[in-house]
């Protein structure tokens, strides 16, 4: 997407300054964009439910690792934050539902839904949970390495790469 018109685009103040949390989030703002230019350009509906399945199934993983971080990190906020997840996942499942089952087209407003979740979320919260761990002195460097490989398996498996990519 080089174009002037990024749906979201990417900023450094959106680091939570953990390498692999910020390149999930980066990945997760291409899906989002990705599913954008879909919808904006009327590609069919194979297309844009590959790219659903994939935002649903990147997120679900990315979640499940920032969740092990801060149960790891022992971090005192984290039961609010996986309740801020679910609400995400359950919103992901009603927009891929209605889509898929009822045939219903997906509306820009739901993009932008996404969009400002995202954005919010990753400011308002990922990054307090990031300061918290690093005043704590958790560190990372271990941590990022197992992670790294566990998304990269937790990802092949379920395939969502190809899926979007193919979209
Ligand atoms: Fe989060």
């Amino acid at each position: 997407m080089e174009n002037e018109e990024v749906f979201f685009k990417w900023k450094p103040e959106y680091s939570v300054n953990i390498k692999t949390i910020d390149a999930q989030h980066q990945e997760l703002v291409n899906i989002l964009n990705r599913l954008f230019v879909a919808v904006s350009m009327r590609e069919g509906d194979k297309a844009i439910a590959g790219i659903l399945d994939a935002l649903t199934s990147y997120t679900q993983t990315h979640f499940a690792l920032e969740e092990r971080l801060m149960r790891e990190a022992k971090y005192k906020d984290l039961e609010p934050h996986m309740a801020e997840h679910r609400k995400l996942l359950e919103e992901l499942d009603r927009l891929a539902k209605k889509f898929m089952l009822e045939e219903k087209p997906i509306y820009f407003e739901m993009l932008g839904f996404l969009k400002s979740w995202l954005k919010g979320h990753i400011l308002g919260v990922d990054t307090k949970y990031s300061a918290a761990l690093q005043e704590a002195g958790f560190v990372f460097d271990t941590w990022e390495r197992e992670a790294t490989a566990e998304f990269a398996a937790m990802s092949n498996s379920k395939k969502w790469w190809e899926l979007w990519k193919a979209a």
